[in-house]
């Protein structure tokens, strides 16, 4: 019989497999943001649709068409989260976080929602992890931001990751170059997407993010003549660029600028940065953020600046699964009983239940039947509680990694699976 109902158009499941590999990318984060002293902030799934409206920006895509806007039975008008930044900077308000102390570091992981059209590495529900350092203008907190964010990546596997860098400036900035690259590809208005037309008339920045192939060749086209951010800062962002660049050489982070470089959302200021990997399109980033000096100021609170990110998890795990890169899942011991031993073997496995992933029959199948399933599930280690080394207060221990086999009393199995795991661990 067909399944009467399937996953919602670009959501889907985790099966225990997946979720493994899930949970050891996000023990890795803990450790990393750990180290770095982040605390973690769990905001609601959703907020106030305005909140989001007015922070990322009436003309970015997220509020046009990828918010999923609903109300609820006492007609509020509210949306699931499409990014955590706003929410994150709601709650430090409403907290009162900003009197507590001047410079706030936090991190949050979990699902966000976009509407937008499914495929490789696109969903309509994914995960973030997402970090703000926040009440710092110092461009020392930018580079502390990169760093880290570089740094998760690496706790993962990957290897020499170069960050895009970009200078976005201040609205003023902007906005001059955005009148610069209207004249630019005004002319071109014809062979632009209607995105993008749109977009010359709302805010010509986003056409440079436009991932249409009409849009593309128009600005390969233009090529030279198209002017960068870059030479439209002002003199004090120029000089906070060069210092966040200067800091991200000394830490020793390698990063490379990217003139096409604008963000999605439309509360950067000053530096914005990505990771893009070439196994995705070259559109979708890996992760990215960027200064958002205003955003807070923009929600009521004092002018408050900070800096921050977000990683996507969905992309990131596709990416390590293609490469390989994800840890192998820890071993597991499989214990094997005989009806003689059965009742008195699951205290055993109780036991090692407390330190290690123990597999072991709960049906009373027979022995050959339990020793096929532990060959098929690739347990490092097989206990076999026979009856008669049981009754000399023995288990035969298989550990399928040196092939070795002995006999080793009930009492120190435990001890002796501690010994051959933690010996392998001081070898990797
Ligand atoms: P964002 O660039 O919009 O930034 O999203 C961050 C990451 O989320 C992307 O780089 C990508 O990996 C992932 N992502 C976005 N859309 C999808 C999708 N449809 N399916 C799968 N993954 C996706 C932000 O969200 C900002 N709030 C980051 C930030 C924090 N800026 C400052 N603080």
């Amino acid at each position: 019989m067909a399944p009467r109902h399937q996953a919602p158009r670009g959501t889907r499941d985790l099966l225990p497999e997946e979720s493994a590999r899930w949970r050891w990318v996000e023990a890795q984060a803990h450790g990393v943001l750990d180290r770095y002293g982040y605390g973690e902030i769990r905001t609601p799934m959703f907020e106030d649709y305005e909140l989001f409206a007015r922070t990322s920006g009436e003309s970015s895509d997220v509020v046009q068409k990828e918010m999923y806007r609903f109300k609820d039975l006492g007609d509020r008008d509210l949306a699931l989260r499409p990014e955590f930044t706003a929410g994150v900077m709601r709650a430090f308000l409403e907290g009162g976080l900003g009197g507590r102390s001047r410079v706030h570091r936090l991190w949050s992981m979990g699902p966000v929602f976009r509407y937008g059209r499914p495929g490789k590495g696109r969903y309509r529900q994914f995960a973030q992890i997402n970090c703000e350092l926040v009440g710092s203008p110092a461009p020392g907190a930018d580079v502390e931001m990169i760093t880290l964010f570089v740094d998760l990546y690496e706790a993962w596997g990957f290897k020499d990751l170069t960050v895009k860098l970009n200078s976005v400036g201040q609205p003023a900035s902007r906005r001059a170059y955005g009148e610069r690259l209207r004249e630019l590809l005004s002319p071109f208005g014809e062979r632009l997407s209607e995105d993008s037309r749109r977009r010359l008339e709302q805010n010509p920045l986003r056409v440079l993010d436009s991932k249409s192939e009409a849009d593309l060749a128009v600005l390969a086209e233009l090529g030279a003549r198209l002017p960068h951010m870059l030479d439209f800062l002002d003199e004090a962002d120029r000089e906070h660029w060069n210092a966040v660049l200067a800091g991200l050489d000394a830490a020793g982070v390698m990063h490379e600028v990217d003139h096409g470089l604008v963000r999605g959302l439309d509360y950067y200021t000053r530096t914005a940065f990505e990771v893009h990997d070439a196994s995705l399109a070259s559109q979708s980033a890996l992760g990215g953020g960027g200064r958002y000096d205003g955003l807070i100021e923009a929600l009521g609170g004092a002018p408050t600046p900070g800096v921050g990110f977000a990683i996507g998890l969905d992309r990131t795990l596709l990416v390590l699964q293609e490469r390989g890169l994800a840890a192998a899942a820890g071993d597991t011991v499989c214990v094997v009983a005989m009806d003689a031993t059965r009742a008195g073997v699951t205290a055993l496995v109780r036991e090692l239940r407390r330190r290690f992933r123990v597999e072991a029959d709960v049906e009373a199948r027979a022995f050959n039947a339990q020793m096929k399933s532990a060959g098929k599930s690739g347990a490092r280690f097989l206990v076999i509680a026979g009856e008669e080394e049981w009754a000399r207060g023995e288990v035969a221990l298989k550990d399928s990694k040196t092939g070795e086999q002995k006999a080793v009393r009930r009492e120190s199995l435990a001890a002796e699976l501690e010994a051959r795991v933690s010996r392998q661990e001081s070898t990797t």
